[in-house]
């Protein structure tokens, strides 16, 4: 089978498409032939090396895919081979062929693309979980989502959509402003031109938000902390911040860690804050809740309620141009790579 390596850590030029024999489906697991592979930041930072949970390069990253079962392994119940499906992977989706435990594989409805597919698991999972998992949200909430078009911030704020009066603020370069207010956002911020923080005290009237999505870590951290209005909740589920350019930097990565708030459960009572942590790749041994999670996923994908925004579909041959559109702030929603 053919797959993209990432050969070293280094820039775009390091990703290689090899040759290698397909693997084989061990008990519990089936085989899919990959028809789409979702492309998240977290693949991008493997890339550069700043993503400890990933394996030792020369390796293949991909947490998602789309596809069809061709081998199905001992003990397996209720899935078969031709069957189309969606799945999380702990590494490997960036592949023609990929196993994964059956537990974490779900049929797709007929009307359901591959590529959409594939744009599904991890960005909307992890959107789900952090909103209705973890932070409850309620009507009339004010939420302040980061990295508000890319995948996981697209997602967030069609779930928003459908709890009413949620009121949302959207950090995204300007040229992505009109897809934000298409997607339902009510506040876009261009953060780099200016201070989101003073923006939305200013559109708050000073009060601030009740929850803090932040997947850039770093000061921006603290400023969410100071952006709560009591019972607020900040869930911190990425460190985008570490990446800047295409290569890691010492000095950067230093900075960065000097800025992380020190927080005490002293602190947090007193300022009726809550601060949760989301890592959805340390979540493989609660199967049972990420599959209950991404079948009330489908069934909002069935609704009408959710519908991925592919921003480019690429041939695993340039892998290398898709982990650049991310690494170049210059996607809106989802890069898929196709075999
Ligand atoms: N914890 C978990 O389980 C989990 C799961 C999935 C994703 N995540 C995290 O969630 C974040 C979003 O992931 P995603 O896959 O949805 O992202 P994505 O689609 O790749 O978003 C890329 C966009 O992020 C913005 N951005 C902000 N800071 C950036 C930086 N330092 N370098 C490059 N782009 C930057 C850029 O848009 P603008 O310039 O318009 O802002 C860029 O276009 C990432 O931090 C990722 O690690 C965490």
């Amino acid at each position: 089978m053919r797959a993209v390596w990432i050969t070293k850590a280094g820039g775009p030029e390091v990703l290689e498409v090899r040759e290698s024999p397909d693997p084989r489906p061990g008990p519990g697991e089936v085989r899919i032939a990959v028809r789409a592979a979702g492309l998240n930041f977290a693949e991008v930072m493997a890339r550069q090396g700043l993503y400890p949970d990933a394996p030792k390069p020369p390796c293949v990253v991909g947490y998602e895919v789309a596809g069809v079962i061709d081998a199905v392994g001992a003990g397996v119940d209720g899935l078969a081979a031709g069957q189309r499906v969606l799945a999380l992977v702990r590494f490997g989706g960036h592949a023609e062929s990929v196993c994964a435990p059956a537990e974490r594989v779900l049929p797709m409805p007929d009307d359901l693309s591959f590529t959409d597919g594939a744009a599904l698991p991890v960005n909307y999972l992890t959107a789900y979980h952090m909103l209705f998992r973890v932070a409850n949200l309620r009507r009339g909430a004010r939420v302040l989502v980061h990295m508000a078009a890319g995948g996981v911030g697209l997602a967030v704020l069609q779930l928003c959509r459908t709890v009413p009066e949620v009121v949302t603020f959207g950090t995204a370069s300007a040229a992505k402003h009109a897809v934000l207010r298409e997607e339902g956002c009510t506040h876009p911020i261009d953060y780099r031109t200016g201070d989101y923080a003073a923006r939305v005290r200013e559109l708050t009237g000073g009060e601030g938000v009740d929850l803090v999505l932040d997947p850039l870590g770093g000061r921006d951290w603290k400023r969410g902390l100071r952006l709560l209005r009591p019972v607020g909740h900040l869930v911190a589920y990425g460190f985008a911040n570490l990446s800047a350019g295409e290569r890691r930097s010492v000095l950067r990565l230093a900075g960065q860690f000097a800025g992380v708030p020190l927080l005490t459960p002293f602190a947090m009572m007193s300022r009726n804050q809550t601060v949760s942590g989301v890592n959805l790749g340390h979540l493989w041994s609660r199967g049972d809740l990420l599959r209950e999670e991404l079948a009330a996923l489908l069934d909002l994908w069935g609704a009408g309620a959710v519908r991925p925004r592919i921003d480019g579909v690429y041939p695993f041959e340039e892998a290398a141009a898709a982990h650049r559109r991310l690494g170049e702030r210059r996607n809106i929603g989802k890069v898929v790579l196709v075999p």
